[in-house]
């Protein structure tokens, strides 16, 4: 089957104070990390399309716009009902629903993630969505009662914080982005939006859902360079929130140019380096089954990739024998015919692969399983190293791409050390059957990740769960019920009880839209 490439197109709009504008400046080529094979045996780059590369001026602009909206939380969309709120989102929803087709199309040409994980980033994000505003809604309806207690009338609710600058990652540009913009919007907060580096044209048919369905202002979309829009932004000192997912040298570098930094609340979901710790007492297929899947989804491109694998003495050998014969065994193709493994979008991650398998096996590794290495500029097939040691760079750093290292271990002592040095701690993956096993081992990493999977690979969802993590992995907390307290902050009106004619007055009269009882069905 000959694929063809999607027609290539030119963006040249951002969305600034409800307007669609047009850009006559600088752009970038987008191309797709798939190529397209020519009848002489080469292999063409696929241009996808150009992005706008705006302005420091124009990022300005957005944020000027951003804080108008927002005007001292005095703004429309901030003291808006939460029916209003509501009805914008639903809007939006309707709207981003329409463009179900392009947008993971999109996706799919853009980040080479496989077909059918597109559609299902897509659908994911849907019902993120949804299950937000019923999260939401449950919020509202217990925010509207008055307290009576201590001779004093309270009213207590969660209120919007201000401007968030939000910066979305490459490989779930569509969901994790999502994540953070949604519940930040219904809180009330305005915001200014821009997309990671890859991933971009993916965004674009939903410009113009945002500037329908919210007030002017309240969305920002601007395209770029984070140098360029983002630093400047923050250095105005007029950032609230900074939203981002990324990782820890570009959120500290943005924090440190914001002049109030004690003002500013952080939702960062940074790098993480997820171990693995299979037991002697393991079922070796399960963990082998869960290690390659939690290592090379998306080729090892998430955060909550398991990153390090420690393997008990005793059964290291032939749980390597069967890891290497699982990953050989894995097709790496185009994302359309929905292989695990797909090219690589970041033009340079094919030689930091490279570097970190010649790093090993000058230190002492082997690359054990057969068919590991360079494919291409964009392709690198998985490289399973063994034994992996703490004088080698894979064995701290975060790979973030398709290499996986296996250390051997005699004692969980050993992990617990290298877990406690190491800057990261979002969760770990336990492989055994032994419920002392088990037992011992949850109790010892409980308290050095945030998430601990027994037999079973590492990851976000349900997203009804809390994800975090602690050191350089996270900052706050997010999840459909987390997600809209970390974009708030508690507010509330008192009044003594000899006030209480006042206040029934307020409510019965239905002038203010955070004195209300009214029930939101
Ligand atoms: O990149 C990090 C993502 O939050 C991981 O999410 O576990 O659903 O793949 P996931």
């Amino acid at each position: 089957m000959s694929i063809k490439a999607p027609k290539a197109f030119k963006w040249n709009q951002y969305l600034v104070n409800g307007q669609l504008k047009n850009w006559a400046g600088d752009f970038e080529t987008v191309y797709s990390p798939m190529g397209e094979e020519l009848e002489n045996g080469k292999v063409d780059k696929i241009v996808l399309g150009e992005a706008p590369l705006l302005s420091t001026e124009v990022g300005m602009e957005a944020l000027e716009a951003a804080k108008a909206a927002y005007n001292h939380g005095r703004g429309a969309w901030p003291t808006a009902s939460s029916e209003d709120r509501i009805a914008a989102l639903e809007h939006f929803l309707e709207l981003m629903i329409s463009k179900r087709e392009e947008v993971s199309q999109l996706l799919m040409w853009e980040i080479a993630k496989n077909e059918q994980a597109s559609y299902q980033e897509f659908d994911r994000t849907v019902d993120y969505i949804r299950d937000t505003l019923n999260e939401y809604k449950q919020m509202e309806r217990d925010g509207s009662r008055i307290g009576n207690k201590d001779g004093m009338l309270s009213q207590i609710r969660r209120g919007p914080l201000g401007v968030v600058l939000c910066l979305g990652p490459y490989n779930y540009p569509l969901n994790e982005t999502f994540c953070l913009l949604i519940p930040a919007l219904l809180m009330g907060n305005t915001v200014i939006f821009k997309p990671a580096k890859y991933g971009v044209l993916l965004l674009t048919p939903l410009v113009e859902a945002f500037q329908k369905a919210f007030p002017a202002g309240v969305v920002n979309f601007v395209f770029g360079r984070g140098r360029t829009l983002a630093g400047p932004m923050m250095a105005t000192g007029d950032i609230d929130v900074l939203a981002l997912i990324g990782n820890s040298k570009s959120s500290n570098a943005l924090v440190a140019q914001h002049p109030k930094p004690n003002r500013l609340r952080q939702i960062l979901g940074l790098e993480a380096k997820n171990p693995a710790i299979v037991f002697a007492d393991a079922n070796l297929d399960t963990a082998v089954q869960e290690t390659v899947k939690g290592a090379l989804s998306y080729n090892g491109q998430r955060c909550t990739a398991l990153k390090i694998i420690f393997v008990h003495r005793s059964v290291a050998d032939n749980f390597v024998t069967k890891l290497s014969t699982a990953v050989d065994a894995l097709a790496l193709d185009h994302p359309l015919r929905n292989p695990v493994l797909t090219p690589l979008p970041e033009r340079k991650k094919v030689p930091e692969m490279e570097a970190y398998v010649k790093d090993a096996l000058a230190h002492g590794a082997k690359q054990v399983n057969q068919r590991g290495g360079r494919i291409n500029d964009t392709s690198f097939f998985p490289a399973v190293l063994y034994p992996v040691t703490m004088d080698m760079r894979i064995f701290h750093e975060e790979q973030f791409g398709p290499v996986v290292p296996v250390v051997v271990f005699d004692d969980l002592e050993e992990v617990m050390e290298s877990v406690a040095a190491s800057d990261y701690g979002q969760q770990c993956s336990l492989f055994s059957e032994n419920q002392s096993t088990i037992a011992y081992a949850v109790d010892n990493m409980v308290n050095q990740v945030c998430r601990v999977n027994i037999n079973a690979s590492c990851q976000r969802g349900p997203d009804y769960l809390p994800f975090t993590g602690r050191k350089d992995s996270a900052v706050g907390t997010l999840s459909v019920h987390d997600a809209l307290r970390s974009f708030s902050i508690r507010t509330l009106v008192a009044a003594s009880v000899n006030q209480k004619d006042l206040v029934r007055d307020v409510l019965r009269n239905g002038e203010s839209n955070f004195m209300t009882t009214d029930y939101l069905l």
